[in-house]
């Protein structure tokens, strides 16, 4: 070995030691620069062969498979790459199997399981932390870590029950392009992560497939992408529908938007459900036409939208850098009263410790980063530094909502962001789901997960259409 070698290296550190360029490192060991950028970024672990090259050009064996993850600038995550959860009760055969690829802490799983009459049995995803809560929750489900591109079919449809449903959504970074899949071989050409959706749906032939996606996919390449990916469902035999979801129209205390396609082997006719709640605001989706469902269900719409005081306004307040295990024995909401979920210790109710420069700028916040004074931020959107309002549902939740700074995230009358709890009341997560890992890792699960009401919903229109 080389005399730098440290017992843990991952390859852009060893890189830029070397003072390498990435096209440099990219040639030498014979691999695609794009490769060598997701290895770096720890989204692709290489494989022996791989590694080999790696060790041969930067003199040290890389280790990607436990090279950190970085998130949003900063790293939280550690790739789970080959780790096997295995279930720790066994399927109720009365339920039906669903299978959850790319599945975060399952929050899309929570909410199909909350209709009684689904059970997840086989979870996928490429972090630890995730699969760690995953299964916390989850009982009855194999979890399988690590990229998807190197888990096989054969390994899911082995040690599972037939799925049916399939459900997921890939992270958005997966778009790169997407073929038609008609006459396509599966193989070395698989490069995106919808299309890894597709592969194992297409292997193991559920019922139904749900796929999810954020609203940006919609325009992403004019428009295209959706298209294709519609089209590639329909070329592996599904009949498919789709629509942007409002889930604040269907009883979340949050404005977050959807894109939701249902695919149906036997050619069913899914009715996408009627909005239970009413809330004016214009949409991300603009005039798409896939906005249909949330403009037809508002005219029958009964409840107002849960607002944001509804859901978190019973908490105990808590300062910048302070906690509590203590609930306050006020009235409940009946929200409040259904997310509490009979919890006697109040859990991840701590403030972020903001900087004394981060709570001059939060005392002076307001709707938006034109109530500070001037000059007391530099930059940001128009949402940065700004408190949400109580009266309403919240803005979108984000990966980032324990810091001012990003999208509309501090309190509307207490001095602090959001703490991991009132966020995760406002993605619809009870207060007894059990979130493993660090407070940011536990942030991240949280922002980035389907919310188990929207979740529900689509579920239960699933077994209507049935
Ligand atoms: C939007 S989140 C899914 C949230 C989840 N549906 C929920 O409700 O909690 C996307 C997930 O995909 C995972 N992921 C990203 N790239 C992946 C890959 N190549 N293979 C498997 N999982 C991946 C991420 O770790 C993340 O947890």
């Amino acid at each position: 070995m080389n005399e730098l070698s440290p017992l843990f290296v991952d390859v852009r550190s060893r890189r830029k030691a070397l003072q390498m360029p990435q096209a440099v490192l990219a040639e030498a060991a014979g691999l695609s620069l794009n490769y060598i950028m997701r290895i770096e970024r720890g989204l692709l672990v290489p494989s022996a062969d791989q590694t080999r090259s790696l060790e041969r050009v930067l003199g040290v064996l890389p280790k990607a498979a436990m090279a950190p993850i970085s998130g949003e600038g900063y790293v939280t995550s550690m790739s789970a790459e080959g780790r096997l959860i295995r279930r720790t009760r066994d399927h109720d055969m009365g339920l039906r199997p669903v299978w959850d690829l790319f599945c975060g802490v399952g929050g899309f799983s929570a909410g199909f399981e909350a209709t009684g009459e689904f059970e997840v049995v086989a979870g996928l995803d490429l972090l630890g932390d995730r699969l760690e809560t995953f299964t916390a929750n989850h009982g009855a489900a194999n979890a399988y870590g690590g990229d998807i591109r190197n888990i096989t079919t054969d390994t899911l449809l082995g040690e599972n029950e037939r799925p049916f449903a399939v459900i997921g959504g890939p992270p958005c970074q997966g778009f790169s392009s997407i073929r038609p899949f008609r006459n396509v071989e599966w193989g070395d050409l698989r490069n995106n992560l919808a299309e890894e959706f597709c592969r194992v749906v297409a292997a193991a032939r559920p019922k139904w497939l749900v796929f999810e996606n954020v609203v940006g996919l919609l325009t992403h390449n004019g428009g295209k992408t959706v298209e294709m990916l519609q089209g590639a469902f329909e070329g592996i035999g599904y009949k498919v529908s789709a629509r942007v979801m409002n889930a604040a129209f269907h009883g979340l205390p949050q404005r977050r938007e959807r894109l939701i396609i249902v695919g149906s082997l036997e050619g069913k006719t899914f009715e996408w459900p009627v909005p239970t709640h009413n809330h004016g605001r214009r949409s991300m989706a603009g005039s798409s036409r896939l906005l249909l469902a949330p403009e037809l269900g508002l005219l029958e719409a009964t409840e107002p939208a849960v607002t944001l005081l509804e859901a978190i306004g019973n908490l105990p307040p808590v300062s910048a850098g302070q906690t509590t295990d203590q609930y306050l024995d006020i009235p409940e909401t009946r929200y409040q009263e259904l997310i509490r979920a009979g919890a006697k210790i109040l859990t991840m109710h701590d403030g972020t410790a903001h900087s004394p420069e981060m709570l001059n700028i939060i005392r002076h916040a307001g709707d938006n980063i034109n109530a500070l004074p001037p000059g007391m931020v530099t930059s940001g959107f128009s949402s940065c530094y700004s408190r949400l309002a109580p009266n309403e549902p919240a803005n979108t939740i984000t990966v980032n909502f324990v810091h001012p700074a990003s999208n509309r995230c501090i309190h509307p009358y207490q001095d602090r962001a959001l703490t991991p709890r009132e966020g995760a009341r406002l993605q619809g997560f009870s207060d007894t789901f059990n979130f493993r890992g660090t407070r940011s890792q536990i942030v991240k699960q949280i922002g980035n997960a389907v919310p188990p009401i929207l979740g529900r919903c689509i579920a239960e229109a699933l077994l209507d259409a049935d």
